[in-house]
């Protein structure tokens, strides 16, 4: 199982996990993939904190961190809540009280709005980032910066940028970038409107080229939908270097979720996710829940673009976590959680470990099954 790109990387298996959670990121290295630190939500002080632990945890095995670096950020000085109009305020305030969410008690801060959403937050995360020896940078949205593209090259740092289609792929591909993840519809976060199976083939054929021009060698990983060594050994026969996983992990032993969250996942199945702006005023696929249902109604005011839907929805989105285990209320049903269609197969909290041994198990039976069917 050890591709052109684990081997660079040094990994024993080409599993990628996209994790916030530190635990996650530290156990997923040491059971031979990549784990990858989202750092979004993270405050430089927490940043620090949690690459400390990783690098204390990961028996010296390489990780990587993502960011979110889109390509227009909101420049020092704009003012963001100034673009609130006052009857998306007013919506959201009529949605809490229709539900019973309490108030934040007095002195309890919401959760950050726009962290790593910002130039001005993002280059101070990345900042911290370079001083750790970290192995692969990757980017949510967007190509990265070609300056930061450069100076991870100088670092010895390989560079990823999640693609959800060939002409973004391509775009990043110019920019310099190392490692496409070519990402499905299927996936949990902000995706695109095209499936895993037909992405991925796309994406590697187009690697190779732009506009006719042959390019460095760009390796491509696959995401969305992967939670099994079958889909492993289907995504490595598309011709992916290996596979980048997120839901998986939310519902693994060292995960942070919060309880409730955790029981929603472990309950849902496979068409209990949708495709909405509800989240970010950007396409994610989340939980469908009695938020996105609220937001997806025609009848009601639409997103708003990211990141202002962030800024407006902030308070909402603490208190929902804050309070969905007060049954004297229906809190819980507006509690969300981006997922994507994976989740009808994590059913049961395993440590991180057993999720390695099972991904390699059924990737070895499903390689053996396909070989033994012989050729055509
Ligand atoms: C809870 C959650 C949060 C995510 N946040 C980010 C993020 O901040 N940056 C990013 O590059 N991708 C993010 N993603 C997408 C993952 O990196 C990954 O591409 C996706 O989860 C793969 O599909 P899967 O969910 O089917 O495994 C997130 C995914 C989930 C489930």
């Amino acid at each position: 199982m050890i591709t052109p790109l684990a081997k660079k990387l040094g990994l024993t298996m080409p599993v990628f996990a996209f994790s916030k959670a530190p635990a996650v990121v530290a156990a997923v290295s040491r059971a031979g993939g990549m784990g990858v630190l989202g750092a979004v939500a993270y405050t430089p002080d927490q940043l620090r904190e949690a690459l400390d632990y990783i690098e204390a945890h990961c028996d010296g095995k390489p990780y990587g961190v993502d960011v979110v670096m889109p390509e227009v950020y909101v420049k020092p000085g704009d003012n963001v809540e100034a673009h609130i109009p006052p009857e998306h305020r007013a919506f959201v305030d009529r949605l809490l009280r229709e539900f019973g969410v309490p108030e934040l008690p007095a002195g309890e801060a919401a959760w950050h709005s726009l962290l790593g959403w910002t130039e001005e937050t993002v280059r101070p995360q990345l900042e911290i980032i370079f001083q750790y020896p970290i192995k692969l940078l990757a980017n949510a949205l967007g190509t990265p910066p070609k300056d930061i593209i450069d100076r991870a090259h100088d670092n010895g740092i390989l560079v990823a940028a999640l693609a959800g289609s060939v002409r973004h792929a391509q775009r990043q591909i110019a920019q310099g970038i190392d490692v496409v993840v070519a990402q499905g519809t299927e996936a949990g976060g902000h995706c695109g409107e095209i499936a895993t199976m037909v992405l991925v083939p796309d994406v590697v054929d187009a690697v190779g080229q732009i506009d006719g021009r042959p390019v460095k060698e760009v390796a491509v990983l696959a995401a969305g939908g992967i939670g099994t060594g079958r889909q492993m050994a289907a995504a490595l026969a598309l011709g992916a270097q290996g596979v980048w996983l997120g839901s998986l992990w939310l519902t693994c032993a060292e995960s942070d979720v919060n309880a409730e969250v955790l029981d929603k996942l472990l309950s849902a199945g496979s068409g209990d996710t949708v495709r909405s702006k509800a989240l970010s005023g950007k396409p994610a696929r989340q939980l469908k829940t009695a938020w996105s249902d609220a937001w997806d109604n025609p009848k009601n005011p639409a997103p708003l673009l990211v990141p202002l839907q962030f800024v407006l929805t902030a308070e909402a989105t603490t208190r929902i976590h804050r309070f969905a285990s007060d049954s004297t209320t229906r809190t819980k049903e507006l509690l969300t959680s981006p997922v994507g269609q994976i989740v009808g197969r994590m059913n049961q909290v395993e440590p991180v470990a057993v999720i390695m041994d099972r991904l390699r198990a059924e990737y070895e039976t499903a390689l053996s099954r396909v070989n033994g069917y012989g050729q055509f």
